[in-house]
């Protein structure tokens, strides 16, 4: 894809470009709206990237192109501080904000072209990968040498305070500290990777889109997020150790059934539930139990659609599709929901197949014939290509 994009790169800009960064995009393995309550996550880089290839220019204006959408968004350095809502560019432009406001960095002007596998607004963090490539590629122009830590949390920067959507760190951290062919085990009380766990050989993930828009901008993301902060503040009335949901059992939270608004106790009982299966299910990966594993994975489904309410029709029929095709161990929704994709651990000699039943079957019911579904295991994380 490098290639690709440095020729389209000289032949739009007319330049060989300074330097490429490519960064994967994410998929959320069990820990569901755990990562700003503190908690747990289990996930992986996917084999799928965006590629930022950029040039330094004279003057204040910045140019970018992507050459999926072939559009073309400019923007001036004196104009930073307002992003163009909806515009793929603004995750660029509130990259360089965030990087203007590292000390004694110096910003300069620059062309930039982009290439991405990630399908775009589908729960696979095409904007992580986004904001982590051109990061990483500015940050070189630049000469900005920060942890990979401290990208992620730049990249989370630009969708908290730039985009305005109060997620987590999941995705960025997901797509620096990727490794191929394992699961990241994040903890986000210490924010550190804790181990990474091979999944075993022979199983892969089939990724299977809805089409239904994901776009948590627009959702109820920051909405569940104020329920988990009303849970804490309710729970910490009676048990004063409590400063996250991280800090939560099911059983202190049932002692505290009386005290919470029912759907601040519900969504609070999604979050308890996923930190709790995530452990578990480390302990069934590194025992070999796949199947107790695939086993977790549709539960926190039933969670998504019993407490956190962030499943859709769409996504509940893949997963009960998933439960009649031969092949498949376990599958739930990943990332924010609401959409999106769903995830299915499938046996790698029968994923071939598996897709084809399962989209069969799923355009059958809801006739939404643009549904893809992918086969993909666990890539790489962030990393610059040195020569363009
Ligand atoms: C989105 C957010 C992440 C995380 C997931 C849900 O992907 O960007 O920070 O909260 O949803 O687990």
């Amino acid at each position: 894809m490098c290639k690709v994009l440095k020729e389209k790169f000289i032949n739009f800009f007319g330049s060989v470009p300074y330097i490429t960064a490519a960064a994967p995009g994410r998929l959320e393995i069990l820990g569901n709206h755990t990562d700003y309550n503190e908690g747990y996550v289990l996930s992986a880089a996917t084999d799928l990237e965006t590629l930022v290839a950029v040039m330094p220019v004279e003057g204040n204006v910045c140019r970018l192109h992507s050459f999926d959408s072939n559009s073309t968004a400019e923007f001036d350095l004196n104009t930073l501080e307002k992003p163009k809502p909806g515009c793929w560019s603004s995750y660029i432009k509130g990259v360089v904000y965030e990087l203007s406001k590292i000390d004694n960095t110096k910003i300069h002007a620059f062309n930039a072209g982009v290439i991405s596998s990630i399908p775009l607004s589908a729960g696979m963090s095409s904007s992580a990968a986004l904001e982590i490539s051109a990061g990483y590629a500015l940050g070189e122009m630049f000469g900005i040498d920060i942890t990979k830590e401290a990208w992620a949390k730049l990249g989370q920067r630009v969708e908290n305070n730039y985009m305005g959507l109060n997620s987590g760190l999941l995705d960025q951290f997901s797509s620096v500290f990727g490794e191929k062919n394992k699961l990241i085990f994040s903890d986000f009380r210490d924010v550190k990777v804790v181990k990474k766990i091979k999944i075993p050989e022979d199983y892969v993930f089939v990724v299977a889109n809805t089409t239904v828009k994901h776009n948590l901008v627009d959702s109820d993301y920051n909405d569940r997020r104020q329920s988990c902060e009303a849970a804490v503040a309710g729970i910490s009335k009676k048990y004063s150790e409590v400063q996250a949901l991280r800090d939560v059992s099911t059983s202190m939270l049932k002692n505290c059934r009386e005290i919470l608004n029912v759907m601040d106790y519900r969504k609070a009982m999604h979050v308890v539930g996923e930190n709790e299966r995530v452990l578990k299910g480390i302990e069934y990966l590194e025992k070999n139990k796949i199947n107790e594993f695939g086993q977790l994975m549709y539960e926190s489904h039933q969670s998504s659609i019993d407490n956190f309410e962030n499943s859709c029709s769409e996504l509940d029929y893949y997963i009960e599709l998933s439960k009649t095709v031969p092949g498949c161990i376990g599958a739930r929704l990943s990332g924010g929901g609401f959409g999106g994709i769903s995830i299915h651990l499938v046996k790698k000699a029968q994923a071939e197949l598996y897709s084809k039943r399962l989209l069969a079957g799923f355009k059958l019911y809801t006739g939404k014939d643009k549904a893809t579904a992918l086969i993909c295991e666990p890539g790489k994380g962030a990393e610059k290509i040195a020569d363009g």
